[in-house]
């Protein structure tokens, strides 16, 4: 009898062990511990046993009870917590992965180094100004009169400083010519991408804060050719081979002579579409010869050096490029437009 319970012992301890899931303990349990389990059966044989015998039986039968009830109990514990101990929750590997989104960069974003680059393979290093400038940088080192209309409140973005408004957020890229004038001698040949802000009414042009791409080429015997080959060439790698340029007399008060550039439309190729108006030509930027006058603010000499600027916006010209009509686009963060870039 004894030895019948201690095997019996041993099997159910293994078997418990064994049960890998609560059905599997449920059933193991059954087995040993039911009412039609195995000790009982063992047990039920207690009373034909001689009775010296009897205390002894009876001890180690109730002995191997409360172990292996013990031992499910301790089983059942470690089923139900299987991350061993740590106390966190199951691992549900069928549960989906948590999904990140890979982003991109945004639109205006890839123009704008698309451009720094192009002028960069034609010999142009990136330069940066401040984003709040003076009024000397912004407009009289740039030869604009104080009764230019860009200087007035309606079209500049002042900033209260004790009722001086000699600070402004920048207007243009422009004042950084100055800047990076002021710094070095000729040669200079420098792009200067950045944020502008003028306080114009919202609508499918305009934004109170928009991005400019600035050029300057300053050194001895720049002629208006090399404005015309830069700019062409600058063109042609921005919206293709195809692209043709077209140089219209203007005026800038920091330029002399001034020209306003056109592309042939990408779009018609130049045969007219609704892009461009039926106009076959898209308006691009702003550019001209260095005024004399801009070299004497910053004490470059006008009579050895000669030079080219030019300005263009980078939304517009994302916009021509992407195929965008509206500026607000980019600017309201919304992820379905984002992504098709
Ligand atoms: N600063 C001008 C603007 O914001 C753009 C511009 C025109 C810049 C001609 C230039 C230039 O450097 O030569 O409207």
């Amino acid at each position: 009898m004894l030895d019948k319970l201690h095997h019996l012992r041993d099997e159910a301890l293994a078997a418990i062990e064994a049960a890998d899931s609560s059905d599997a303990l449920e059933a193991a349990r059954a087995a040993y511990l039911g009412r039609k389990g195995r000790l009982k059966d063992l047990m039920g044989d207690l009373p034909r046993l001689p009775a010296a015998q009897k205390p002894a039986a009876g001890t180690l039968a109730n002995e191997v009870k409360q172990a292996l009830t013990r031992a499910l109990a301790e089983r059942q514990k470690k089923l139900k917590a299987p991350a061993a101990g740590s106390g966190r929750p199951a691992l549900d590997v069928t549960l989906p992965g948590a999904h990140t989104e890979l982003g991109s960069r945004h639109p205006i974003t890839q123009v704008n180094d698309l451009l720094v680059e192009v002028f960069a393979r034609l010999g142009f290093e990136t330069a940066y100004g401040p984003e709040i400038e003076d009024e000397h940088h912004n407009f009289d080192a740039l030869n604009i009169p104080p009764d230019h209309p860009s200087r007035d409140g309606f079209d500049t973005f002042y900033i209260e400083d004790g009722g001086r408004n000699e600070h402004l957020l920048r207007s243009h890229t422009s004042p950084v010519q100055i800047r990076v004038m002021e710094s070095r001698q000729p040669p200079v040949r420098i792009v200067v991408p950045g944020k502008v802000f003028r306080p114009d009414t919202v609508d499918a042009g305009h934004f109170p804060m928009f991005h400019q791409l600035e050029g300057l080429y300053v050194d001895e015997g720049v002629s208006f050719a090399d404005l015309k080959a830069v700019l062409s060439i600058a063109m042609q790698e921005l919206f293709g081979e195809q692209t043709r340029t077209r140089f219209r007399p203007s005026f800038f008060p920091f330029t002399e002579p001034s020209t306003e550039v056109d592309v042939s439309c990408p779009f018609c190729a130049g045969r007219g579409c609704g892009v461009c108006g039926q106009a076959g030509w898209i308006e691009l930027l702003g550019a001209g010869m260095v005024d004399p006058e801009v070299f004497r603010h910053v004490g470059y000499d006008a009579e050895k050096y000669t030079g080219f600027a030019f300005g263009m916006g980078v939304d517009r010209i994302a916009m021509v490029k992407l195929g965008i009509n509206d500026i607000r686009l980019f600017y309201e963060n919304d992820a379905r437009f984002l992504k098709q870039f």
